[in-house]
């Protein structure tokens, strides 16, 4: 059974994409961004500083139900868990859970930032999702109004861009597309169409690899 990864920036649509993807192909799906936005909600309500290496890896021992907190999805635990995820340690300490996930004999599909690159470097397709900011920030500043909130658009751009500076610039496993990744732009898709077009390009690989 398959493996499928899938990477990107925030709010290109990846999320959306690898569940559709493991509906699609029947397989066990792991958000892993919510393995260190749950580090970056822990390390906020113990009151502990997300950029001091220590206090971000004690974080990482977090329980289970944590991962059901819906403070998880917010904006600003998006950028906690952006800066906890720099620390190397806390990286390998949520390494082998998420390298276990994707061992699954029955397959698995991942989303993240480094799967095709750090956790499944042997999956047997690989995504990589990208959005301009601009549409990216659009996408986020829509779902906000639809939530009721008065967001910034402006804010919310800055937001974006610095978070991609983050997680592109950092040392360890920083977010770059692997070098067998298909790239899908979804600047100007909507989300069905996105859709239909990743699972045509997963297809196509896997048929490829027979
Ligand atoms: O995908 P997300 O927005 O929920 O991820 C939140 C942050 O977690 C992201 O800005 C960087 C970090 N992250 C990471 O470093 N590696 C991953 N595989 C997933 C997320």
């Amino acid at each position: 059974m398959p493996v499928i990864a899938v990477d990107g920036p925030s709010a290109s649509g990846k999320g959306t994409i690898a569940r559709a993807l493991a509906g699609h192909f029947d397989l066990p799906y792991l958000d892993t961004g919510l393995l260190y936005r749950a580090v970056g909600l822990n390390v906020a309500r113990s009151g502990k500083d997300p950029d001091h290496e220590a206090d971000a890896l004690a974080a990482c021992d977090f329980p289970d139900i944590l991962l059901d907190d819906p403070e998880l999805r917010s904006e600003a635990i998006g950028g906690l868990a952006s800066r906890v995820s720099v620390h190397p340690s806390v990286r390998a300490a949520l390494f082998d859970r998420q390298r276990n996930f994707a061992a699954h004999d029955g397959g698995a599909v991942l989303d993240g930032r480094d799967i095709g690159t750090v956790i499944a470097p042997d999956a047997d397709a690989k995504l990589f999702i990208t959005a301009s900011p601009e549409a990216r920030a659009t996408r986020r500043f829509k779902e906000m109004m639809t939530k009721g909130e008065k967001p910034s658009f402006d804010n919310m751009l800055a937001d974006i861009i610095a978070r991609d500076t983050r997680d592109s610039a950092r040392a360890a496993a920083p977010l770059k597309p692997a070098e067998d990744a298909l790239l899908l732009d979804t600047s100007d898709l909507t989300i069905d169409a996105a859709v239909q077009r990743a699972i045509a390009l997963v297809s196509g690989k896997l048929q490829a690899a027979g």
